[in-house]
Formats: structure tokens, sequence, C-alpha cells
């Protein structure tokens, strides 16, 4: 694999930039996309000058290639995750949020095999991968035979990237921009989340979200290497994959991911 979670200037536990900033909805449910379409589109048409042919060289560029974990899918990621963001800060001349979407979270690559794998937890049903990044999980619903699979993010790049990444695989996602843990997944039948649980505030906010979704009769899974922020109290193993491919994450640390869900209390 290319890259991972950038593991020491952007330290997971650090709370993520986008959650400090001002001004951001909540929106109250799935799929108000319109908001942000041209920051996203602007976006988009950034990602698409930056992806790379195979056979070139270079750094601080996309290029399409297959998840490590699962390789139904293909997705634009950084050859380099810290050097792209490094990139993307020079040319804005501002700092950025680090770019997630350009890397294949372990956890998701866990919830996404595990959907391949069992496609008939996503088949038919309307799916909300919730905090998406590169929109691998909600591809791979998609691939499952959802019925319709809307991604997640509070970043416009990400929405831009899932677009891409979408299109590269063939399948149709729609792109919710915003944050809407308050809520409780508008209409899905089933919510995803890949690697989520990676700082404290976060991890709230997202357990409370993923029980006001199970509480609504909705199923939930979530993908996991073991971040530490993990409510391992309050969420029950369905899969656990080990990770015996050294070179499959650049993140040295994980040999085990597990796919789980909230226990159920009432
Ligand atoms: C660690 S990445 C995981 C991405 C993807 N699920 C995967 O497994 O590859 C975390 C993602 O959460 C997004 N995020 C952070 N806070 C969020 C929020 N409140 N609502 C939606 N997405 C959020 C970030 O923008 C980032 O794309």
């Amino acid at each position: 694999m290319t890259l991972s979670p950038p593991p020491v200037s952007c330290g997971i536990d650090r709370p993520y930039a986008g959650l400090r900033r001002v001004g951001r909805t909540n929106w109250p449910a799935v799929g108000h996309a319109w908001r942000v379409t041209s920051r996203t589109r602007r976006a988009l048409a950034d990602l698409e000058r930056k992806v790379l042919p195979p056979d070139i060289a270079a750094l601080d560029q996309l290029r399409l290639v297959q998840v490590p974990f699962v390789p139904e899918v293909r997705l634009h990621l950084a050859e380099d995750a810290i050097v792209w963001w490094a990139r993307m800060e020079a040319e804005a001349g501002a700092v950025l949020e680090p770019p997630f979407w350009a890397s294949a979270w372990a956890g998701g690559q866990a919830v996404a095999r595990y959907v391949l794998d069992h496609p008939q937890v996503a088949a038919g049903r309307r799916v909300l991968d919730l905090a998406s990044g590169s929109g691998l999980v909600a591809i791979a619903a998609s691939k499952a035979g959802a019925a319709a699979v809307t991604a997640n993010d509070i970043d416009p790049y990400a929405l831009a990237a899932i677009a891409l990444n979408a299109n590269a695989n063939g399948v149709t996602v729609t792109s919710s921009y915003g944050d809407l843990l308050d809520g409780s997944g508008g209409d899905a039948e089933l919510v995803l989340a890949g690697d989520v649980f990676y700082s404290r505030s976060m991890a709230e906010r997202i357990l409370a979200f993923l029980e006001r979704v199970v509480a609504r009769g909705a199923r939930v899974l979530v993908g996991d290497p073991g971040r530490g922020h993990l409510p391992t109290d309050r969420l029950d193993v369905v899969a656990s994959y080990q990770v015996p491919m050294a070179d499959a994450f650049a993140d040295p640390d994980i040999n085990h991911i597990d796919v789980l869900q909230p226990r159920l209390t009432f």
C-alpha cells in the first residue's frame, strides 16, 4: 500500500482540525449536498488535474490504485499523504485540514471487506457511509447491491474524491456534505463508519449518533484497528481480520482490525 493516515504530523489523537471550524451547519438529514456544489466542483476539478498516469513517479500527486485489503475497489490516493498535504497547503497559501480522504484507512478497509464478503448486509438497503473520506466503504456498499448509497463527510475535498472514486469504480453514490452527528441517520437502513473513533471528542459524538441509529431500528457497522478511543464496552465484535501482509498498511502497528456493532441495551 502506498500510504496510511499520516501518523506523525497528523496524530490521530489531535483534535481533528475540521471540528474546530466555525460556521459549519449541522444537517438534519442525509443528502443535502447542494450547499457546497460550487466548492465541491472546484475541488473536483483540482483533484482531476492532479491524478498521475500509472507510469510516472511523483510523491505529490494522486494515483488510482487498488486497495490492498479490498482489491475489488480502486481509489485515487496520495502517493505520500504528508507530501500531498504540504503541496495543497503550499498552493492554497494557508493551513488546510489533513487530507484524510487521500488514504484508505484500515477501519474503512475492514468494513468494506466485510460488506463485500457479506453482501446481504447491504443488498437492497439504503446505506449511509458516515465520515466517508475517500468513499471506499460507500463504493463497497454499492458494489454489494445497496439500493441507494449516501457518502457523508465534512470536507469538501472528500466529497470531490468520493465523486472521482465512485466514477472510477462505475458506481453511483450520493454525496452529503456536513455534520450529521446530531441526528439519527435520516432514513438510512444501514449506517457504516470506517475508522471514526480516532479522538475522544469524535468517539463520544459518534457513539451517541450510532446508538440513536440503532434505537430507531437501523443496523450499524463500524471498523476500527484499535485506535484507542473505541468504546469496547458498548460494541460487539462482528468480524476480525488479521492483516498478514507487511505492506498492507503503511502504519506498522496495525495487524488486526475489528468490525463491530453497537451492543443492544434496550
Ligand atoms: C479517519 S478518516 C476515515 C475515512 C473513511 N471512513 C475510511 O475509513 O477510509 C475520518 C473522516 O471523518 C471525517 N469527519 C470528521 N468529522 C466528521 C463529522 N463530524 N461528520 C462527518 N465526517 C467527519 C473526516 O473528514 C475524514 O474524512
